[in-house]
């Protein structure tokens, strides 16, 4: 029998070796950034993931399968990926705090963290005891933002794991919600307006005090007797054009025709018809905020507001595509 400290020494040998070899053919060029370098036989949120929350704030099961941020009077919380993507998917399941939850904020977004950031956010608003949590998401582009839609769900998203998913390419970005799209954001460049096209972003999850304006425009604040607030994580999916850290270059993951098919493959460009019919549902049965029709806020909207829109069903909604969808509660959301 090999002894134990052996077994070890070797152990460590071999992962040395492995990273290594890979560090090797990554600056050989021998490996794609789009290759699967997290193949190692990690769990998910070691693999991906880093936080700077002490292990009371990001907890991770055993397995390093799920993780959960705790937010108390102490600390917020949150972790990001170990790289950076320049278009992909990108997928996690997520199940947020119940009761009152009123005041906190738990997302699940990537950034460039750069002075003229992009951005794409999920952000779950917390609410008072028997209210809908809301769905926010919003568009940096350029270091510009404001372009918030908020949705009521048709599920509760305290009692279980829901997916929340971002496809990002070259003409479009959608978030979904399980199999739901539940916003669209084109390319409008030719219209003037920024896109997330330029820079890499990492992926973020977080949960903390948003109690200024989560709730209601800020009217509730945060009740610390609830404490802890938990969100957990689990089902983290990616697949990007890697952009390492040790490696600025996008023009790889902007115009190889290699990038060109995972894309193709990886994200949705358009909607399926069952799709747009559960967008237009979502639309006109969910829809509690819509930058696009703010007119005190912008008396002008933004350009690529017709174009965004996801009224894409003309005439009645085709029932069939709308099966598992329907409102829960009929209390208003907070705004
Ligand atoms: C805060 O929560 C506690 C426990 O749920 C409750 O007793 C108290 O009334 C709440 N405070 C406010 C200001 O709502």
């Amino acid at each position: 029998m090999v002894p134990r400290t052996m077994r070890l020494q070797v152990f460590t040998l071999l992962c040395a070796t492995l990273v290594f070899s890979a560090a090797i053919e990554v600056a050989a060029g021998i490996v794609p950034e789009t290759s699967r370098l997290d193949s190692v036989d990690q769990p998910t949120f070691v693999r991906h993931f880093w936080s700077t929350s002490d292990r009371h704030h990001y907890k991770l099961s055993e397995d390093g399968e799920v993780a959960e941020l705790v937010l108390d009077e102490k600390a917020a919380a949150g972790f990001a990926s170990k790289t950076r993507y320049l278009y992909g998917r990108i997928s996690i399941q997520m199940k947020v705090h119940p009761g009152d939850s009123a005041g906190t904020v738990s997302t699940f977004y990537t950034s460039s963290l750069s002075g003229k950031h992009d951005e794409l956010d999920f952000e779950f608003l917390g609410n008072q005891p028997g209210r809908p949590y809301v769905l926010q998401t919003n568009v940096y582009a350029s270091g510009v933002g404001d372009r918030e839609q908020r949705i009521r769900l048709w599920f509760d998203p305290t009692e279980d794991f829901h997916t929340y998913e971002i496809h990002w390419n070259k003409e479009i970005v959608i978030f979904m919600v399980d199999d739901t799209p539940v916003r669209l954001y084109k390319n409008c460049e030719d219209l003037g307006v920024p896109y997330p096209s330029r820079q890499a972003m990492s992926v973020f999850a977080s949960l903390w005090n948003g109690e200024e304006w989560a709730t209601q425009n800020g009217a509730i604040k945060l009740n610390w007797s609830n404490a802890p607030f938990v969100a957990a994580y689990r089902g983290y999916e990616v697949e990007g054009c890697e952009v390492p850290w040790y490696k600025g270059d996008i023009d790889y993951c902007r115009s190889s025709l290699e990038t060109d098919s995972m894309l193709k493959r990886a994200t949705m460009h358009s909607l399926t018809t069952r799709q747009a019919a559960r967008l237009q549902w979502v639309t006109e049965n969910l829809l509690v905020y819509d930058y696009c029709k703010d007119v005190y806020r912008y008396p002008t909207p933004h350009p690529e507001c017709s174009r965004n829109s996801g009224l894409q069903v003309v005439g009645p909604l085709p029932l069939k595509h709308l099966d598992g969808l329907k409102v829960l509660g009929d209390s208003k959301a907070s705004q």
